[in-house]
């Protein structure tokens, strides 16, 4: 007291420190509460910071995240996947789309849990083709659909985008939204895109209950459930059983890169959101794609729930959970198609390191806790697996791996389009090179 006593000039500083940060404190709540910003957000300022930091330091901007107040407590009460991008954050343009004209997705008869009736045919520039034949067995041939850009000429394409759908097996809206992604591309000088030489595929992973509903055809392809997104082996029509989801992206790899298709198409990007990610994930590090095309094609994997997990060091080892080493988690038990890579972890892990991939984490999406023990092992939420995952990927590789990119969205949530509008997926996705 006797120093401030005797100093009425540092006092007044003082007080009026304390008043700026109330108002400081202040703002922070009004910002929070005025765009639903709940618990172990960061302000969007904040964020700012993080997402900047990610495009050179991505290990320091995992590490940024990770110091979020409470990112890594398993508390699931407090957390809430919120949008601060208005409406679902797909049914409209995005703020940074740059006037870019925005289609919305057409509807489907049925949904994901009971099963589609009917799936869209023809909208926004894009079809659905159901003449592919993946495989004959004697007399007997099994189809692959795939939604596909309606007019493109096969001699002008230099680059195909291969879309998985997400947990609704939706391949007709991400098609959409990837189209709506590449307007917003086509906006940016500095990103020179000739849409004349990009195609859109995505490929459909019906299941079960689509073919029960009847979305699926007599000669389709079907799943159980959401294998598809894991490799597992589909489930009909007869005779066709023992298919890995990962043979029909190889499949239509092989028809991207064959010349007497696309005589002059030099890169595929496989991308995607959410079940989509994790499925382009695991692709990545299982797929089999030929040697012969193998180094030209990049993968987008943005907000996925889980991982194969490299390195068992970011465990949380807190948690005991057999099934956190067990596939799709962890190397141990691989369906057929991967069991090879899996018994040969080393070498197929040190692959991984020289694929190309940008990795896109939603900085609100701090949601997606699991009922599962093993998701949990690899992180409380989206977010914090992401951070985690990052970090592992320097642990496995000395360091970060060179091919490999990583940004941290401000302030978007679990939002697929969001995050695909953003700047650095449309350079990656549309404009980057392979060599
Ligand atoms: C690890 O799991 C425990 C128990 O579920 C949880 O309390 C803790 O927050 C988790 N830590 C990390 C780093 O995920
Ligand atoms: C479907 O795609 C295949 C492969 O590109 C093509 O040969 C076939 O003509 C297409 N079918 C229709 C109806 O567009
Ligand atoms: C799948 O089944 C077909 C015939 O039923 C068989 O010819 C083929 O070898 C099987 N493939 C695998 C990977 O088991
Ligand atoms: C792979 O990309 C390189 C560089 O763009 C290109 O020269 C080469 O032809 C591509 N390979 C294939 C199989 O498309």
């Amino acid at each position: 007291m006797r120093v401030l006593g005797n100093s009425p000039t540092l006092f007044a500083v003082l007080i009026v420190c304390l008043l700026l940060h109330v108002v400081e404190a202040q703002d922070e709540v009004r910002e929070r509460t005025g765009a639903h910003l709940f618990a172990r957000q960061l302000s969007c300022s904040k964020q700012k910071g993080i997402e900047s930091k990610s495009k050179s330091d991505p290990v320091g901007a995992a590490n940024d995240v990770l110091k979020i107040k409470d990112v890594l407590e398993a508390d699931g009460d407090l957390w809430f996947s919120n949008n601060l991008v208005s409406g679902t954050g797909d049914d409209e343009q995005v703020p940074w789309g740059h006037g870019a004209e925005f289609k919305p997705t057409p509807a489907a008869l049925g949904n994901y849990l009971s099963g589609y009736a009917l799936i869209p045919d023809s909208f926004n520039g894009f079809k659905l083709n159901r003449s592919m034949v993946f495989r004959t067995e004697g007399s007997k041939s099994v189809k692959v659909p795939f939604y596909v850009n309606a007019n493109y000429d096969a001699d002008s394409i230099e680059r195909v985008v291969l879309i998985w759908p997400g947990q609704w097996r939706d391949s007709w809206k991400y098609i959409n939204i990837m189209g709506n992604a590449q307007r917003v591309a086509e906006t940016h000088d500095q990103l020179n895109i000739d849409k004349s030489k990009i195609l859109l595929i995505s490929p459909m992973f019906f299941n079960q209950k689509d073919a029960d509903s009847g979305a699926a055809g007599d000669d389709e392809l079907y799943f159980k459930n959401a294998g598809w997104a894991v490799g597992d082996t589909s489930r009909g029509p007869s005779g066709f059983t023992n298919v890995s989801s990962f043979e029909v992206m190889d499949f239509f790899l092989d028809h991207i890169f064959d010349k007497s298709n696309f005589p002059n198409v030099k890169h595929a990007v496989m991308a995607g959101h959410s079940m989509g990610a994790q499925a382009t994930q695991r692709y990545a590090l299982f797929g089999k794609p030929k040697k012969a095309y193998r180094d030209n094609i990049s993968y987008w994997i943005g907000n996925p729930g889980s991982y194969t997990w490299l390195d068992e060091k970011y465990y949380n080892s807190s948690s005991s959970c057999d099934s956190a080493s067990k596939w799709p988690f962890g190397f141990d038990h691989a369906p057929k198609y991967a069991e090879k890579k899996a018994k040969n972890k080393e070498s197929t892990i040190s692959r991984y390191g020289d694929r190309r991939i940008l990795y896109s984490f939603g900085l609100n999406d701090n949601g997606g806790q699991s009922d599962r023990c093993a998701p949990n092992t690899q992180g409380p939420n989206r977010l914090a697996r992401g951070a985690l995952y990052v970090k592992s990927l320097k642990s496995v590789f000395g360091d970060f791996p060179s091919n490999q990119l990583v940004d941290f969205v401000e302030c978007v949530s679990h939002q697929d389009y969001p995050m695909m509008a953003k700047f650095r997926t449309l350079e990656f996705v549309f404009s980057s090179r392979t060599d």
